[in-house]
């Protein structure tokens, strides 16, 4: 099995001592190896070692498990409901405001922004062929920016019977008491209740929660007899759940095909299981990461040729952070920092640093070979006061590809290490592999440095001291 995203280190090859990654791969497949044990004791319910719980390796089988159970229940299946509520969403109503933080909100993000419209949200409802507006919210404590989408929703009720004045609100949480996105769920759920009136059948269809199966949210979802909800598995991670419904629901709104997205996933770990080193993404890219990260590249940029893939880079950044940035049994400070950047953009701002600054990172291009529109052409001017008349035969991704390789060249020389992670195109089955293969990546490398990739006991701390200070 091979996946159609490709990874290429050999930039960063040239720079290790000959055989350097190499030595790594006997470490690295036992690595993939418990990796594969960990989801077989996952499944069959065995007794979970103290320095594996949590074991939330749930999320590595669910997209082919999704995908089976399509076919065995059709309709009646998890995948055909949420598509059946996003038809319905889409069809009756022209904004939805999706709540929820961290691992509840950034793949959602992370697929709007890379396959929807770039400017989506200021199309007509018909350029965007019917799907609702989006934005996302409950993702931070900041009074002005909420008050300010509050305000810019439809809040006369005369109007409310208006596909494009009506508005819904999908809430997730899978603890279903995380404080941002629940102090959000009240204000929003009090705005849609005074516009549809409480109770009225419009808030029962348009509030639609996604959260675990127990949890104030969960009782808040029963006591109000919402029409349609969706569970995030026990065993499944917030940072790991974008191939639930925390991602499947707001993709499937945003008219994304969640079926090939789940198809690119099992490609990926089907590719993880039996590709051997040397054409094995994950494989290699752990490798990489760790050979450099021992030689003191300690910083992972994330480097995005093109805007679209911003947000999978912070999402990234979420999942490498709350996954490995953890304290070993002995003591040790473990996991790379990550870093993501957009260029050409942030070669005016962090460009110095990368060629010239200190020798602690590894960078990761993320390219997309074939942009998803005709690239556009530099144009011919009759007066050349810019003197760009001689780039006038050359496109944008022409300048790109320019800057792509120019940039890495200048590393290279200055003995910077640098990878590829070539997407062929942007669309669902490649996005599909690309995050699967980040967190089975997160994963293998967890394993191979003796750090838990599963639970955040460090993001307790300053919860606990919040709920405190408010509590006075
Ligand atoms: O990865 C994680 O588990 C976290 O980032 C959570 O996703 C985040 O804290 C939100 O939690 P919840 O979905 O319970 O509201």
């Amino acid at each position: 099995m091979t996946a159609s995203l490709k990874y290429d280190p050999s930039a960063a090859w040239k720079l290790l001592p000959e055989g350097g990654v190499a030595r790594l791969t006997p470490a690295l497949e036992a690595a993939r190896a418990e990796v594969l044990a960990d989801i077989e004791l996952f499944e069959t319910g065995g007794e979970v070692p103290a320095a594996k719980v949590p074991l939330d390796a749930g999320f590595i089988n669910l997209p082919q498990q999704l995908l089976d159970e399509l076919d065995s229940n059709g309709d009646g299946s998890q995948l055909a409901q949420i598509e059946a509520t996003a038809t319905m969403l889409r069809d009756e109503v022209d904004r939805v405001v999706s709540l929820g933080i961290g691992g509840s909100y950034m793949g959602a993000r992370a697929l709007f922004e890379a396959l929807c419209h770039p400017w989506h949200n200021e199309l007509s409802r018909d350029a965007r062929g019917g799907v609702p507006r989006i934005y996302f919210e409950g993702n931070n404590v900041d009074s002005d920016v909420q008050r300010a989408l509050l305000t810019m929703l439809p809040s006369d009720a005369a109007a409310a019977k208006n596909v494009t004045d009506r508005w819904a609100t999908v809430v997730i949480s899978k603890s279903g008491g995380t404080l941002e996105t629940a102090i959000s769920f009240r204000l929003f759920r009090q705005a849609l209740e005074n516009y549809y009136g409480a109770g009225s059948d419009e808030v029962k269809r348009y509030i639609v929660p996604v959260t675990g199966d127990v949890g104030k949210l969960r009782n808040i979802t029963s006591e109000q007899g919402y029409a349609a909800s969706y569970p995030i598995p026990d065993g499944v991670g917030g940072r790991f759940s974008i191939f639930t419904a925390v991602g499947l629901l707001p993709a499937a709104i945003l008219g994304i095909d969640i079926r090939e997205l789940l198809r690119g996933a099992v490609d990926m770990t089907e590719c993880f299981r039996s590709a051997a080193a040397g054409s094995n993404p994950v494989l290699d890219y752990t490798a990489v990461c760790h050979a450099f990260e021992n030689r003191g590249a300690t910083i992972r940029v994330l480097s995005t040729w093109g805007k679209r893939l911003e947000a999978a880079g912070l999402w990234y950044d979420q999942l490498l952070s709350e996954s490995l940035g953890k304290t070993s049994d002995d003591g040790e400070y473990k996991g790379a920092t990550p870093i993501t950047g957009v260029n050409t953009r942030d070669l005016h701002s962090r460009g110095q640093q990368h060629q010239e600054g200190r020798l602690d990172k590894l960078i990761t291009n993320v390219i997309v070979k074939s942009a998803n529109s005709e690239p556009l052409a530099v144009p011919h001017f009759e007066s050349d006061l810019d003197d760009l008349n001689r780039y006038s035969n050359k496109t944008v991704a022409d300048v790109l590809s320019a800057a792509i390789q120019g940039t890495n060249q200048a590393y290279a020389d200055a003995n910077r290490p640098t990878a590829d992670l070539v997407l062929p195109t942007l669309n669902a089955h490649t996005l599909g592999q690309f995050f699967q293969m980040l967190m089975l990546a997160t994963v293998l490398e967890g394993r191979l440095i003796g750090i838990n990739p599963y639970g955040q006991p460090g993001v307790e701390a300053y919860k606990k001291n919040t709920m405190a200070l408010l509590a006075k």
